[in-house]
């Protein structure tokens, strides 16, 4: 076996979590003979400097021929105007359509448990960025006035429908569509309506629907009757965060975006620029981000190795968090990035 993942360092703390997601991936690599290996792509802020873009065109290429990738965090706030999102711009080349977010809770006492998983439609949505063949699609007609269009399609609903339905398929077989259809008639209809039809190919599964205010209550009140999530973009990008701080914190909460060919590991966090250098960020969620991407890669090539590294990585981060010696500042310890890869990989080793 050979894979090769690009690894892009990013902003912040994007650098210290990389750094610890790499040593947890190659002691997975030691234990189960993955035959890994990694090639350092520049991104962001360190790429400006170097290349006076956040992300060139020949990075973008490096990416493509990739097996799979790791994003750090990217401080995008900070780029100068006209820079490119990297992020964005990956999803788009590469059609990552599926932003995948899992919320588990893990940390040892937790008074809720909840295991969800939310399928966020990656690629169109309320994003100025992604909506428009050209131009942006939030434009100021006037100095005191502005607008954004969202953009809804059939085919972008419809897939990412069919990939939250397989989930389920493997998962408790129930399946949560969140949409406003009641105000947005045509758009969240449409999303509504494309989910509905293709629930009809999973007799097995079962659907309900819910309006998105009414799901922000439901998550705090009792987040673990809910199992996989799918819903636009926007409305996926608010409740995966509510969703991973109520399963323990943002640092915990990992992502993983999908296309037919492609993964990209990205934790759901920023890039913290508050605690960025200081060695304590915590690092659970792009390990788990990165665990996530050996799990495709593992179905993706009928390859149980790689499905077998994937959970004992997430059994390991799960056996660390027991021990709140381990836990960094955001969950009220005073541990350090590097103490929690070490315990990750103490853990994996045994
Ligand atoms: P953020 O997620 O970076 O931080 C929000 C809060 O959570 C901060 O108090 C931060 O310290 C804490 N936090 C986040 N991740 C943590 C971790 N792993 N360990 C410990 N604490 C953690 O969101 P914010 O501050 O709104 O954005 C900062 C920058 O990140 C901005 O430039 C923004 O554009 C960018 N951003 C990038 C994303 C990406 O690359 N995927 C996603 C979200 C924001």
């Amino acid at each position: 076996m050979a894979i090769d993942l690009a690894v892009l360092r990013g902003d912040g703390i994007g650098p210290e979590i990389a750094e610890a997601t790499l040593a947890v991936l190659a002691a997975a690599d030691r234990c189960f003979g993955l035959g890994l290996s990694f090639s350092e792509i520049p991104v962001g802020l360190a790429a400006f400097a170097a290349e006076g873009t956040t992300f060139s065109d020949a990075s973008e290429a490096r990416i493509r021929a990739a097996d799979g990738v790791i994003l750090a965090p990217l401080a995008t706030y900070e780029y100068a105007e006209g820079q490119p999102n990297p992020s964005a711009r990956i999803r788009r080349g590469l059609d990552l359509y599926a932003n995948i977010r899992p919320s588990v809770s893990r940390l040892p006492g937790a008074a809720r448990r909840m295991d969800l998983v939310i399928y966020r439609e990656n690629t169109e949505g309320f994003y100025a960025d992604r909506s428009m063949f050209a131009g942006s699609g939030e434009f100021m007609p006037s100095p005191d006035m502005a607008l954004a269009v969202r953009k809804i399609t059939r085919s972008a609903c419809e897939r990412i429908a069919r990939a939250a339905f397989e989930a389920a398929l493997h998962r408790r077989r129930k399946v949560t569509a969140v949409h406003k259809a009641n105000v947005l008639r045509q758009t969240d209809g449409l999303f509504l309506e494309a989910v509905r039809h293709v629930a009809g190919d999973y007799p097995t599964v079962s659907l309900e629907e819910v309006i998105v205010d009414a799901m922000a209550a439901h998550l705090v009140r009792d987040a673990s009757v809910y199992d996989v999530v799918v819903t636009t973009n926007m409305y996926g990008d608010i409740l995966s965060d509510e969703a991973g701080e109520l399963a323990g914190g943002l640092g915990l909460a990992p992502a993983l975006n999908v296309g037919a060919d492609h993964a990209v590991a990205q934790a759901v966090h920023g890039s913290a620029p508050d605690i960025a250098g200081r060695g304590i960020a915590n690092p659970v969620a792009l390990i788990l981000s990165a665990a996530l991407l050996l799990e495709w890669l593992g179905a993706r090539r009928g390859e149980p190795l790689l499905t077998d590294a994937a959970r004992a990585i997430e059994a390991a981060v799960t056996a660390a968090l027991a021990d709140p010696a381990t836990h960094t500042p955001d969950l009220g310890g005073d541990g350090t990035t590097a103490g929690f890869a070490d315990a990750v990989v103490r853990a994996l080793s045994r």
